[in-house]
Protein backbone atom coordinates (compact mmCIF):
# COMPACT_ATOMS: atom_id res chain seq x y z
CA UNK A 1 0.00 0.00 0.00
CA UNK A 2 2.50 2.71 -1.12
CA UNK A 3 -0.06 4.66 -2.53
CA UNK A 4 -2.39 4.59 0.47
CA UNK A 5 -3.41 8.11 2.03
CA UNK A 6 -4.26 9.36 5.68
CA UNK A 7 -7.91 9.96 3.83
CA UNK A 8 -8.19 6.12 3.58
CA UNK A 9 -8.03 6.01 7.62
CA UNK A 10 -11.56 6.81 9.40
CA UNK A 11 -12.89 6.39 13.01
CA UNK A 12 -15.98 3.43 12.84
CA UNK A 13 -18.55 2.88 15.82
CA UNK A 14 -18.31 -0.26 17.31
CA UNK A 15 -21.60 -2.92 17.91
CA UNK A 16 -22.75 -1.98 21.19
CA UNK A 17 -25.56 -3.56 23.15
CA UNK A 18 -26.98 -1.78 26.65
CA UNK A 19 -29.39 -2.97 28.91
CA UNK A 20 -29.35 -2.08 32.84
CA UNK A 21 -26.48 -4.04 33.61
CA UNK A 22 -24.08 -1.85 31.34
CA UNK A 23 -22.57 -1.73 27.82
CA UNK A 24 -21.26 -4.69 25.97
CA UNK A 25 -18.88 -3.89 22.47
CA UNK A 26 -18.23 -6.44 19.94
CA UNK A 27 -16.14 -6.92 16.56
CA UNK A 28 -15.77 -9.51 14.68
CA UNK A 29 -13.11 -9.74 12.04
CA UNK A 30 -14.49 -9.58 7.88
CA UNK A 31 -17.99 -8.43 9.09
CA UNK A 32 -17.56 -5.69 11.66
CA UNK A 33 -14.19 -4.43 10.17
CA UNK A 34 -12.89 -5.57 6.58
CA UNK A 35 -10.17 -8.28 7.70
CA UNK A 36 -10.16 -11.03 9.52
CA UNK A 37 -8.65 -10.99 13.01
CA UNK A 38 -5.00 -13.11 13.68
CA UNK A 39 -3.50 -11.04 16.65
CA UNK A 40 -4.80 -8.80 19.64
CA UNK A 41 -2.46 -6.52 21.36
CA UNK A 42 -2.86 -3.88 23.91
CA UNK A 43 -0.53 -1.15 25.12
CA UNK A 44 -0.60 0.12 28.67
CA UNK A 45 0.76 2.27 31.95
CA UNK A 46 1.98 3.97 29.05
CA UNK A 47 4.69 7.05 30.25
CA UNK A 48 4.81 10.29 28.51
CA UNK A 49 7.04 9.54 25.67
CA UNK A 50 4.95 8.81 22.41
CA UNK A 51 4.88 4.85 21.43
CA UNK A 52 4.53 3.90 17.32
CA UNK A 53 7.11 5.93 15.00
CA UNK A 54 6.68 3.27 12.36
CA UNK A 55 4.87 2.22 9.53
CA UNK A 56 3.60 -1.13 8.22
CA UNK A 57 3.99 -2.35 4.60
CA UNK A 58 1.09 -4.89 4.72
CA UNK A 59 -0.67 -4.88 8.19
CA UNK A 60 -4.08 -3.40 8.65
CA UNK A 61 -5.04 -2.35 12.08
CA UNK A 62 -8.08 -1.42 14.44
CA UNK A 63 -7.37 0.66 17.63
CA UNK A 64 -9.33 1.30 20.41
CA UNK A 65 -9.05 2.89 23.40
CA UNK A 66 -11.26 0.34 25.57
CA UNK A 67 -10.13 2.76 28.56
CA UNK A 68 -9.23 6.41 28.96
CA UNK A 69 -7.81 8.24 25.52
CA UNK A 70 -4.90 9.07 23.76
CA UNK A 71 -3.88 10.34 20.71
CA UNK A 72 -2.80 8.71 17.04
CA UNK A 73 -1.14 10.96 14.11
CA UNK A 74 -1.12 9.24 10.88
CA UNK A 75 0.97 10.41 8.06
CA UNK A 76 1.48 9.18 4.43
CA UNK A 77 4.26 11.36 4.14
CA UNK A 78 2.45 14.59 2.74
CA UNK A 79 -0.28 14.71 5.25
CA UNK A 80 -0.78 14.19 8.59
CA UNK A 81 -4.02 13.34 10.28
CA UNK A 82 -4.51 13.70 14.34
CA UNK A 83 -7.29 10.94 15.96
CA UNK A 84 -8.58 11.63 19.07
CA UNK A 85 -9.42 7.85 20.74
CA UNK A 86 -11.79 8.23 24.13
CA UNK A 87 -14.59 5.85 23.67
CA UNK A 88 -14.42 1.95 23.40
CA UNK A 89 -17.06 1.91 20.89
CA UNK A 90 -15.19 3.94 18.08
CA UNK A 91 -12.23 2.51 16.49
CA UNK A 92 -9.90 3.79 14.18
CA UNK A 93 -9.33 1.94 10.74
CA UNK A 94 -5.66 2.21 10.20
CA UNK A 95 -4.78 1.15 6.82
CA UNK A 96 -1.22 0.15 5.59
CA UNK A 97 1.58 2.41 4.34
CA UNK A 98 1.19 5.12 6.99
CA UNK A 99 3.55 6.42 10.01
CA UNK A 100 1.64 6.51 12.92
CA UNK A 101 2.69 8.21 16.05
CA UNK A 102 0.69 7.20 19.65
CA UNK A 103 0.64 9.70 22.10
CA UNK A 104 -0.91 11.45 24.84
CA UNK A 105 -2.35 8.52 26.72
CA UNK A 106 -4.45 9.76 29.34
CA UNK A 107 -3.98 7.45 33.01
CA UNK A 108 -5.57 4.07 32.85
CA UNK A 109 -5.81 4.30 29.16
CA UNK A 110 -5.57 1.09 27.44
CA UNK A 111 -4.93 0.94 23.37
CA UNK A 112 -6.21 -2.24 21.85
CA UNK A 113 -4.73 -2.96 18.52
CA UNK A 114 -6.67 -5.87 16.37
CA UNK A 115 -4.25 -6.88 13.69
CA UNK A 116 -4.40 -8.42 10.05
CA UNK A 117 -1.26 -10.61 10.49
CA UNK A 118 0.86 -12.24 12.96
CA UNK A 119 3.98 -10.23 14.40
CA UNK A 120 6.41 -10.02 11.08
CA UNK A 121 9.13 -8.08 12.19
CA UNK A 122 9.77 -7.75 8.22
CA UNK A 123 6.45 -5.62 7.95
CA UNK A 124 7.86 -2.63 9.49
CA UNK A 125 9.26 0.84 8.47
CA UNK A 126 10.98 1.94 11.79
CA UNK A 127 13.12 5.07 9.82
CA UNK A 128 11.37 7.97 8.79
CA UNK A 129 13.54 8.33 5.80
CA UNK A 130 13.12 4.79 4.52
CA UNK A 131 9.21 5.16 5.01
CA UNK A 132 9.40 8.45 2.26
CA UNK A 133 11.64 6.16 -0.11
CA UNK A 134 8.77 3.33 -0.06
CA UNK A 135 6.32 6.39 -0.19
CA UNK A 136 8.51 7.51 -3.58
CA UNK A 137 8.38 10.72 -2.23
CA UNK A 138 12.58 10.91 -2.01
CA UNK A 139 15.06 11.73 -4.22
P1 LIG B 1 7.15 -2.08 19.38
O1 LIG B 1 6.86 -2.41 17.94
O2 LIG B 1 8.47 -1.44 19.67
O3 LIG B 1 6.01 -1.19 19.99
P2 LIG B 1 5.26 0.06 19.29
O4 LIG B 1 4.05 -0.52 18.58
O5 LIG B 1 4.87 1.00 20.35
O6 LIG B 1 6.23 0.64 18.29
O7 LIG B 1 7.02 -3.45 20.20
C1 LIG B 1 7.60 -3.60 21.47
C2 LIG B 1 8.09 -5.03 21.61
O8 LIG B 1 7.02 -5.95 21.54
C3 LIG B 1 9.10 -5.40 20.54
O9 LIG B 1 10.16 -6.11 21.16
C4 LIG B 1 8.35 -6.35 19.64
C5 LIG B 1 7.30 -6.95 20.57
N1 LIG B 1 6.07 -7.31 19.90
C6 LIG B 1 5.79 -8.66 19.68
O10 LIG B 1 6.59 -9.55 20.00
N2 LIG B 1 4.61 -8.99 19.08
C7 LIG B 1 3.71 -8.05 18.70
O11 LIG B 1 2.63 -8.42 18.17
C8 LIG B 1 4.01 -6.66 18.92
C9 LIG B 1 3.06 -5.59 18.49
C10 LIG B 1 5.21 -6.34 19.52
Amino acid sequence: MKGSSVDDCKIVDIRKFSDSRGYLSVIEGGLDIPFEIKRIYYLYLVPEAARGAHAHKQLQQLMVATSGSLHVTLDDGQNKKTFVLDKPWKGLLVVPGLWRTLEHFSGGAVCMVLASEKYDADDYIRDYKTFLEYKGLCD
